[in-house]
């Protein structure tokens, strides 16, 4: 009962809050995230949703393993207004994906269907949002491109396709947290528990990053450390927005090929995958694909993004919960080599004999 949740507001007797129906205690989460902990205890003994416009979703997400319980049905709160839900807005989806949360959106192919074709239908390919999807007009929309030693451009959608030439890439994005649920099995870790499917290829088009600098005025040689950093319309509750950062050599690489992509495998982007532009950045972990793209900067530091600081950073097998430092560690961007059994799932009956596997390399 809400009741007995309200008797659990400190420390010492257990901090407790619900979300919807849903009971958390996060007495050991506030004191793995100091930064945000005074946040979630103004929830202490109560419900988050009054709160909500301070969290960031991607709290919703961590929050989940700390689930103890459910609200005995008499207690539970009506459903909020649509107009309250922020991702009251987001798109329909595929009902074939196998979903990982709902809100926000995070979803995979099942197997089975990544492993038949080459390219990943667009309504197929994984998702991967931290926040509500923005709603975007493409008439009005403009991108902004700025930082030192070059001149501050802003470019709409007709600029981006008539003065750059088209270039395309196929290209496969992954997650960095794709087959995290057989990862768990070994060990666990924590974040969304993703199948092998939070991977898919696409074969993308529009102008290439390095084409837009230099028309911005920025040099293909730069002194000392410098790195891209790129910013997404999709904010959180504070107004901060989704954002991460590629070094500045890969972002003029003729080589490297990373787009600002207005097309994905012929269509449109969808708007689950940055409508109407986003970055992509092949052979680098996903979480550098910023969607819904608005601002590309220059700076002589990476992203100063909660996703570029405090999430998508490596670390040795002995660092844990206990003795991990996001500031030393390196951001991600290379991921491994990956490979997966697409067919037959684990736990398959199989006929007696040959059998032929199927999977993705
Ligand atoms: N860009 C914005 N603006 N917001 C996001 O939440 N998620 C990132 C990246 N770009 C994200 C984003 C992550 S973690 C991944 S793995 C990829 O987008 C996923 O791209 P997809 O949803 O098109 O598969």
């Amino acid at each position: 009962t809400r009741e007995e949740v309200g008797r659990h507001r400190s420390p010492r007797d257990r901090v407790w809050v619900t979300h919807g129906t849903e009971v958390f205690d996060v007495t050991d989460f506030v004191e793995l995230h100091p930064g945000g902990a005074d946040k979630v205890l103004l929830a202490a003994g109560g419900a988050l949703e009054p709160f909500w416009a301070l969290y960031a979703p991607h709290v919703l997400e961590l929050l989940r393993e700390y689930k103890v319980g459910e609200l005995s049905p008499e207690e539970a709160p009506p459903a909020p207004a649509a107009s309250q839900d922020p991702f009251a807005g987001d798109p329909p989806r595929h009902p074939g994906l196998r979903v990982n949360s709902q809100k926000p959106f995070n979803a995979e192919p099942p197997a089975e269907l990544l492993g038949e074709r080459f390219l990943t239908p667009n309504e197929l390919f994984f998702t991967r949002n931290h926040l509500p999807v923005p709603v975007v007009d493409p008439g009005s929309y403009r991108l902004r491109v700025e930082g030192p030693g070059g001149r501050g451009v802003s470019l709409s959608l007709a600029e981006l396709r008539s003065r750059f030439p088209k270039h395309e890439v196929t290209a496969t994005l992954q997650c960095a947290g794709n087959r995290r649920s057989e990862m768990s099995r070994v060990r666990p870790v924590k974040g969304l528990s993703w199948d092998i499917g939070a991977i898919s290829t696409a074969r993308w088009g529009g102008a290439r990053l390095r084409d837009v600098l230099l028309h911005a005025g920025f040099s293909e040689e730069r002194e000392g450390e410098w790195h891209v950093c790129f910013e997404g319309l999709d904010t959180d509750a504070g107004g901060a927005p989704y954002g991460a950062s590629i070094p500045y050599g890969r972002a003029v690489s003729p080589a490297a090929d990373v787009l600002l992509a207005y097309e994905m495998n012929g269509q449109e982007l969808p708007r689950d995958h940055g409508f109407p532009l986003r970055v992509v950045v092949p052979g680098v972990v996903g979480a550098r694909s910023v969607k819904w793209l608005r601002r590309v900067a220059i700076s002589p530091a990476e992203s100063p993004s909660h996703w570029q600081q405090n999430d998508y950073k490596g670390f040795s097998p002995c660092v844990d919960w206990d003795t991990v430092d996001y500031r030393t560690a390196p951001a991600i961007q290379e991921l491994p080599v990956q490979s997966a059994i697409t067919q037959p799932r684990p736990g398959a009956a199989v006929p007696a004999g040959e059998l032929t596997v199927k999977g993705y390399a």
